[in-house]
């Protein structure tokens, strides 16, 4: 199966989340890795959570879940080298957690993982901050994952970020530290112990250091030697920081820019950018969401969908596919072809719904709105198809969806205006029909 997807998608493959995130990113990419020798992110950090099903590494005959919150979702497959890039904001303490994790499966990222030495750190009164934030703004809390996200890209944005490579001089790096902690205490009211955060990063500076490298002459110099790279996206483009639904969103480009500055990989060099979309939506976190079904029909898609958050797990909030939101998200990126995940979620119900126009006081839409608050009182405009109310989790092909699925598949199709390549039936890596 691997063979067919790069074949297709070319030597240079990006792969991003087309919705509020959670579309299943990490599912594909996992799958894609068997065929890839690289396997990057580009922007985000441990807000992220990537959950791939597969074959116990320890327990034969056993399913075992991995989730990853920084480390590159193909790191399961030996060879594949996995790089952190200058885009995203990195959380030392819990990327070393995912690598003794890994370790305890029998996994060593050893000598195979590199780290971005523009990386921007997360450090624990990022978090600090992140919580006073929301606090600060009550009601309009944007609902983040609290690992210190927007109070790091702040700083980088502000100059005043500490990155990955300032730690191979330590003594500036400690300069650097103490300076953005008093800097940042003139600004919030927080009791931070620096030197102990210090003392954590002297213990783990000689594990840390080799894995620091210039991640972007890396990429390019594999690129010009023709070695497979696979792009991996974060969050999703509706939670991008220009074009998502601002400002409730994360605080990077999750969308196609995103990739480019969050690796040093020119556009020109892209074979692919694959979309990855839910059959349905979901979004955790406040903020508009125009075809939310919070009734039966959304805990229905949560209980069977097992829509929890992989990173805090909190319920997710569940509707029926927004075709508005998920073909502007397509038209931003330029996808050239779709993975839509999760159908199998779906196969129960007797007809399903898709919304297809915004109307704001009557008048029908032209484009996505810029606005939360716009977006918050459109009315949606749906379309109603039967179900198939048949077990979709065996088909290995297009051809094998029955009717109705593959009928509701070619609609979505024709909404979005991109390719589906891909249809997901369940959680497992051979869990996927291709076209
Ligand atoms: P990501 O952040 O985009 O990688 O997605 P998450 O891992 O946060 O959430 C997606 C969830 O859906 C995970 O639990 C996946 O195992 C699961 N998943 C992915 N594809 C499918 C599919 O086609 N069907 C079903 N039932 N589950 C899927
Ligand atoms: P993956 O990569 C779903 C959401 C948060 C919150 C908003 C801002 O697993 O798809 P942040 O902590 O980034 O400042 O939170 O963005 N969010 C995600 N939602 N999946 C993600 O990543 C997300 N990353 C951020 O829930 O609403
Ligand atoms: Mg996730």
């Amino acid at each position: 199966m691997t063979n067919q997807i790069s074949e297709k998608y070319g030597n240079t493959a990006v792969i991003l989340g087309g919705q509020w995130g959670d579309e299943g990113k990490g599912k594909l990419i996992d799958i894609m890795s068997g065929e890839y020798e690289i396997v990057a992110r580009a922007a985000g950090g441990a807000n992220a959570g990537h959950t791939v099903y597969v074959r116990d590494p320890v327990h034969e005959n056993e399913t075992k879940k991995f989730i990853f919150h920084l480390m590159p979702s193909g790191m399961l497959y030996p060879n594949v080298i996995g790089v952190i890039g200058n885009g995203c904001v990195v959380h030392l303490p819990t990327l070393i957690d995912e690598i003794k994790f890994l370790k305890t499966n029998n996994i060593e990222v050893k000598g195979r993982l590199f780290i971005s030495n523009r990386a921007h750190l997360v450090f624990e009164y990022h978090k600090i901050i992140d919580g006073l934030q929301e606090e600060r703004k009550g009601k309009g809390e944007v609902g983040t994952t609290k690992r210190g996200i927007g109070p790091a890209y702040g700083d980088k944005m502000s100059r005043i970020g500490i990155r990955a490579g300032d730690l191979l001089d330590f003594e500036r790096f400690e300069q650097k530290l103490r300076l953005n902690v008093t800097t940042l205490q003139t600004m919030y009211d927080f009791d931070f112990n620096v030197e102990q955060e210090i003392e954590f990063y002297r213990g783990i500076l000689a594990s840390v250091k080799p894995m620091i490298a210039d991640t972007g002459a890396l990429l390019n110099k594999a690129n010009l030697e023709g070695k497979k790279i696979l792009l991996e996206g974060a969050n999703g483009t509706l939670l991008d920081i220009d074009h998502g639904t601002y400002p409730f969103c994360t605080s990077s480009n999750a969308s196609i820019g995103g990739i480019c500055t969050g690796t040093g990989l020119a556009p020109s060099k892209f074979t692919a950018v694959i979309g990855i979309m839910k059959a349905y939506m979901t979004r955790v976190g406040a903020g508009p969401f125009p075809t939310e079904q919070d009734n039966e029909t959304g805990e229905m898609i949560r209980e069977k969908g097992g829509e929890f958050g992989s990173t805090t797990g909190r319920p997710r909030r569940c509707g029926w596919f927004d075709a508005v939101a998920s073909k502007y998200s397509a038209d931003i990126n330029g996808m050239t072809g779709i993975n839509l995940t999760k159908l199998d979620v779906l196969d129960s119900l007797d007809t399903i719904k898709i919304g297809v126009s915004y109307k704001l006081n009557g008048t029908t839409l032209e484009s996505f709105p810029h606005s939360a608050e716009i977006l918050e009182q459109v009315e949606v405009d749906y379309i109603e198809m039967p179900g198939w109310k048949t077990d979709t989790s065996s088909a290995k092909k297009m051809e094998d969806l029955p009717p109705n699925a593959k009928a509701y598949v070619e609609k979505l199709e024709q909404l979005i205006g991109a390719s589906i390549d891909f249809v997901g039936v369940g959680q497992k890596r051979d869990e996927m029909a291709i076209k």
